[in-house]
């Protein structure tokens, strides 16, 4: 599917599908539509002063052409609420619901008006960037694994054409299809990771893929392999994948030079290719979502696959340690105490709180190596985020209120939410150790942040913000513009950090 920007006079193509927007209240038809096709044009006028149509959010007046009409066969007109009211969330989910209809109904050539959309908090160029993100987001599947029937049509759109009026919106309306068409694709890279299942995407072939991917996108980067990983000293990362024969990696990528005045931002994603729990196994009830367990290293791997593009002038790396976490005669027990290279032991009161334990050694790995002034960890870390936030928001802990604000406002702006949850120093005393440091579970709730308070324990750096992704890393139902699996959460929330990090 191809989505370009075309100017209203220089839109000749018949299009199959004209799609636009109706505010609550809005009494006339958009201009646009009277210089598209102006008995179109008269045909909505004509509903709406019959009031068939309200614009209230969610409905859809579908609109079916004859012969008068030039320029389009059919037309959707859908409803997006109060003017007021109206931000570019709403209008990635409305993108979203259009593009599955114009699918449904076959619509080859479609073309969006794009000045319906724009209202309330909504400017024109948020309108572009948000009608084009969800629509490149909207359009993947997962379907490698589905033998294809040979006689079914194609529901395919080949091309969607955001129409604009005035001449003078050329510029932006194609830089914000190029840097949307570049984080399209990194999600995309993203969600294809973490979708394949386990027997194939191993700590192994994650490191592959990587090696492919900077490859490609000419990014530098280093492969630890177990050799490495026991020189390096990193105990966390050895006694997880101690039960399983897929051995463990931990792939670094960089990208740019360190700057003199900007310093390295250190993004960290937790790697489980499967996480069955270890010892302490876990319930078989959707035990097979644990093959989402990477999603972390996942959003860090596609956020670099969109930073080689987007060319941000900064200094960045990832780190992404990869294991499997399974139960065998080997696997680490529950009451080993391991020592980190920091001096800090930890007991492993319970092997299924095993991401802490990699994130431990790779967030040290982190701070060693790069001194970052930011550091941003990925996890699907705990059930109790799930729990507190169902798929709503990712938990947002850390130490540095002014780094959280930045991403909570990211957040609000690309649709990726999060919410912070306090660091207070009470919970420390929730995971002190009793034959060690630390322990890696605490007890009496707070999971999430007893999570995070043991990640601290290994984080030098000013400026760190974790977020817990277990509950937004992945959906289990179709959503306005996510497939069921994995929705690459992460990599638009840090590319809309970066741009608005003076
Ligand atoms: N990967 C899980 C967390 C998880 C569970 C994410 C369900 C998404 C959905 C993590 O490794 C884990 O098992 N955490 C435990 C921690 C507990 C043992 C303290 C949990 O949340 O139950
Ligand atoms: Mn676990
Ligand atoms: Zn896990």
């Amino acid at each position: 599917m191809e989505i370009k920007a075309s100017f209203i006079d220089q839109k000749r193509a018949r299009a199959n599908f004209f799609i636009l927007g109706l505010f609550d209240g809005d009494k006339s038809a958009p201009k646009s539509l009277s210089m598209l096709d102006s008995a179109a044009h008269h045909v909505l006028q004509e509903s709406l002063q019959k009031k068939r149509f309200t614009g209230k959010p969610g409905a859809k007046l579908p609109i079916y052409g004859t012969s008068q009409f030039k320029s389009t066969d059919d037309l959707l007109v859908v409803g997006l609420g109060k003017r007021e009211q109206f931000s570019t969330e709403k209008l990635r989910r409305t993108a979203g619901g259009f593009l599955s209809q114009a699918k449904c109904q076959r619509a080859g050539q479609v073309a969006v008006l794009m000045d319906s959309f724009v209202g309330g908090s909504v400017r024109w160029q948020d309108a572009f960037e948000a009608v084009s993100d969800a629509l490149g987001l909207a359009d993947y599947v997962f379907d490698r694994y589905k033998s294809k029937p040979k006689d079914e049509p194609k529901k395919e759109i080949q091309t969607v054409e955001l129409i604009y009026g005035k001449k003078d919106q050329r510029k932006t309306a194609e830089l914000a299809l190029e840097r949307t068409e570049i984080i399209s694709r990194a999600v995309t890279f993203t969600r294809n990771l973490a979708n394949e299942p386990a027997n194939v995407m191993t700590p192994r072939a994650f490191a592959e893929e990587a090696r492919k991917m900077a490859s490609k996108q000419k990014l530098k980067i280093t492969v630890f392999k177990e050799p490495d990983l026991k020189r390096m000293k990193m105990v966390g990362i050895l006694a997880v994948c101690q039960g399983s024969v897929e051995r463990p990696h931990m792939v670094v990528l960089e990208y740019g030079t360190p700057y003199k005045s900007k310093g390295t931002l250190a993004l960290v994603g937790k790697g489980v290719c499967f996480d069955t729990g270890g010892i302490s196994i876990k319930p078989s009830k959707a035990m097979e979502e644990m093959k989402y367990d990477m999603c972390g290293a996942a959003a860090v791997t596609g956020i670099m696959h969109a930073i080689a593009e987007l060319k941000p002038k900064r200094h960045i790396v990832a780190v992404a340690p990869l294991v499997e976490n399974m139960p065998s005669g080997s696997a680490q027990r529950p009451g080993d105490i391991i020592t980190y290279r920091n001096g800090k032991s930890a007991e492993v009161i319970n092997t299924d709180a095993e991401g802490r334990l990699i994130l431990a050694d790779a967030l040290l790995y982190a701070c060693e190596t790069y001194k970052p002034q930011a550091l941003v960890d990925f996890a699907t870390l705990t059930g109790a985020c799930l729990v507190a936030l169902a798929d709503k928001a990712s938990g947002l802990l850390g130490n540095d209120p002014v780094l959280i604000n930045r991403i909570r406002k990211a957040g609000e702006q690309t649709g990726e939410r999060c919410w912070e949850l306090p660091m207070w120093e009470d919970f420390d005393d929730m995971i002190k150790g009793h034959h060690s440091d630390i322990l890696n579970v605490g007890s009496g709730g707070g999971g999430t942040i007893t999570a995070a308070k043991f990640l601290e324990a290994f984080v030098s750096c000013k400026s760190w913000a974790h977020l817990d992704i277990a509950g937004t890393a992945w959906v289990n139902s179709q959503k306005p513009y996510y497939a069921r699996g994995a929705t690459g959460v992460g990599v638009r929330l840090i590319c809309e950090l970066l741009r608005e990090w003076k």
